[in-house]
Parts: structure tokens; C-alpha cells; sequence
């Protein structure tokens, strides 16, 4: 039976961008694959920062679009480990958005985004690697 730990780590603020217009959908606002990108690599960071050495993705579960992302807004990607087993780490990432002049005005952002990643990790093998 794999040893299951469900202390979170503190939340990290992984990333950091503008959203620029090359990354649009057809509608105009951001494209959800850029959002879904940035949920993996943040996650990833959390899962290293947490101690993991080389990861890779293996699921990505209760994924949530709440509001849409606007071209010039500031996205931040906040990521905490929630969950370790033997190999894998559940990592719950959040995403806000917010306008760069919201920045001075202390306006909170919105949340966007939710998501929980599971991430493994691996040796030079590619096998899965107890933590
Ligand atoms: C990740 C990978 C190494 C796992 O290999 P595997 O043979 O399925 O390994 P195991 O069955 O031993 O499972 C390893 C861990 O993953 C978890 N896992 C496997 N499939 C899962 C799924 N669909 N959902 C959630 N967790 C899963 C297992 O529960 C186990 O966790 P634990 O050790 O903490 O208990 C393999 O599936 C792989 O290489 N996938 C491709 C990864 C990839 O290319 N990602 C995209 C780019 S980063």
C-alpha cells in the first residue's frame, strides 16, 4: 500500500505573465491551452519545490474556467503541494487575473482558474521513482 500524506505545503507564487494577443481564442479572450500550460508548469515547480526531483504529468483533474483571461492582464499562477503518495504529488494550482493598474489600486484580482495536477516522479528511466 503506497504511503499517503495529505499535509499541504504552503502556496507558491509560481508564475507570473502578461497575457499578450498572440494568445487569443477565436473570441478574443485567452486561449484555455495557454492557461492549461501554465497550470502544468506551475504545478511542476511546486511539486520540485516540495522536494521532487525530475517530474512528469500524469493527470490533470477538476479543472475549472471560471471567468475568462483579458489580452494585458497580469495571470498568477499560485500552486501548493495537497497531497503526496509514494511516487506522486497532488498539486492544487489557482489562477487570478488582473488588470496591471489594479496592481497600484489594490484591487484584488479574480481567480480565473482552478485545478488539481498529479505529477510523478521519475528517474533517468523514465520509472516511476519513490519520493
Ligand atoms: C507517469 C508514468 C511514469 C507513470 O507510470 P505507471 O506505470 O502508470 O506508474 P504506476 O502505475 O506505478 O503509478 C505511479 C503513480 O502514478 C499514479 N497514477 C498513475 N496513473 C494515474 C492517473 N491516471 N491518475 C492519477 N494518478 C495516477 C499512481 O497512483 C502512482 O502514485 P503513487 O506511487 O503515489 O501511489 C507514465 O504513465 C508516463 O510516463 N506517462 C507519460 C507522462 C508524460 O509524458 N506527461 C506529459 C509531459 S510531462
Amino acid at each position: 500500500m503506497s504511503e499517503v500524506s495529505e499535509q499541504p505545503s504552503a502556496w507558491l507564487v509560481a508564475i507570473r505573465q502578461m497575457a499578450m494577443p498572440a494568445d487569443t481564442n477565436a473570441h478574443g479572450t485567452i486561449f484555455g491551452g495557454l492557461i492549461l500550460s501554465l497550470i502544468d508548469q506551475a504545478g511542476a515547480i511546486a511539486a520540485q519545490s516540495s522536494g521532487a526531483s525530475k517530474v512528469v504529468t500524469v493527470a490533470m483533474d477538476k479543472i475549472v474556467f471560471h471567468e475568462p483571461v483579458h489580452v494585458g492582464d497580469l495571470i498568477t499562477c499560485h500552486a501548493r503541494v495537497i497531497k503526496r503518495g509514494r511516487t506522486s504529488m497532488t498539486v492544487c494550482v489557482k489562477v487570478e487575473s488582473e488588470a496591471p493598474s489594479s496592481l497600484a489600486k489594490q484591487i484584488e484580482p479574480r481567480q480565473v482558474t482552478q485545478a488539481e495536477v498529479i505529477y510523478v516522479q521519475i528517474d533517468d528511466h523514465g520509472r516511476p521513482l519513490p519520493l
